[in-house]
């Protein structure tokens, strides 16, 4: 089984010890590539350093909407360096978190547009956090029209879904499609498209069943995998292959 994780943060200081092992086990579980995203312009620095360490490791760059109350304009002018690199595969992760709102909206709303406008200046897909503010995440998207869009650990309705392929947006499904409580997510795992579906990690965090709670890494991809096939009733060898095919058309990685 050849998985390929869509979203990780392997410059996290979690990995900081044991990141060689990390990567080993990832592979040894069968997760060929995968995107470590940044969520500042240092952590995207890094990022791209890792793509260029490993040659299964993808970058992705921008300003965590966390982080967007310090995303000013000279973060934004290091950003577009760093996205022309060649490991670069996509700007994010950048959205709107309602849920947290750790930054003012309105900073989140206008650095979210920036990352957009980088994308297309760089033609490179959007990876988008988005919590508890998926009407205005999509209606910045339809106005901004991004390249491509993969709606990163996707936490919508099935309504929501169902707008966002119709749009052509990939839904990427990360460890809480494994809770049990996760209805909604087993909801969406069920309904979307195989050829919309992506499947991602998000480690360090959302570690799946049976590790919630505890430190997440892309070996546990297969979890989520397995999850989603039990859902849909069909072999985790075809939600691993057409995952891992969808994530190298929307990231342009062979
Ligand atoms: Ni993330």
């Amino acid at each position: 089984m050849e998985l390929f994780d869509s979203h990780v943060h392997l410059d996290d200081e979690a990995f900081a010890a044991d990141l060689a092992a990390v990567i080993d086990r990832a592979r040894q579980a069968g997760v060929i590539d995968m995107v470590t995203v940044g969520i500042d312009v240092a952590s995207s620095r890094a990022a791209v350093d890792l793509a260029g360490r490993f040659s299964t490791v993808h970058a992705a760059v921008a300003v965590h909407p966390h982080e967007a109350g310090r995303a000013g304009p000279k973060a934004m002018a290091d950003l577009g360096p760093l996205a022309a690199h060649a490991k670069v595969v996509a700007v994010g992760e950048t959205g709107l978190d309602y849920a947290k709102d750790y930054a003012p909206r309105e900073v989140q709303r206008r650095v979210f547009i920036e990352h957009i406008w980088l994308s297309r200046e760089r033609n490179l897909p959007l990876i988008v956090h988005c919590r508890e503010a998926h009407a205005e995440v999509l209606e910045i998207l339809e106005r901004e029209q991004p390249v491509g869009v993969v709606m990163h650990a996707f936490s919508g309705s099935v309504d929501v879904a169902r707008a966002c392929v119709e749009r052509g947006y990939f839904i990427s499904l990360a460890g809480p499609v494994t809770f049990r409580n996760a209805r909604a997510a087993a909801q969406v795992a069920q309904e979307v498209p195989l050829g919309s579906l992506l499947v991602e990690t998000d480690a360090p965090v959302l570690a799946p069943e049976p590790f919630r709670g505890r430190r997440n890494e892309p070996a546990y991809l297969p979890h989520i995998v397995q999850r989603i096939a039990d859902l849909r009733g069909c072999p985790p060898e075809e939600i691993a292959a057409a995952t891992a095919a969808n994530a190298r058309r929307v990231y342009a990685v062979n």
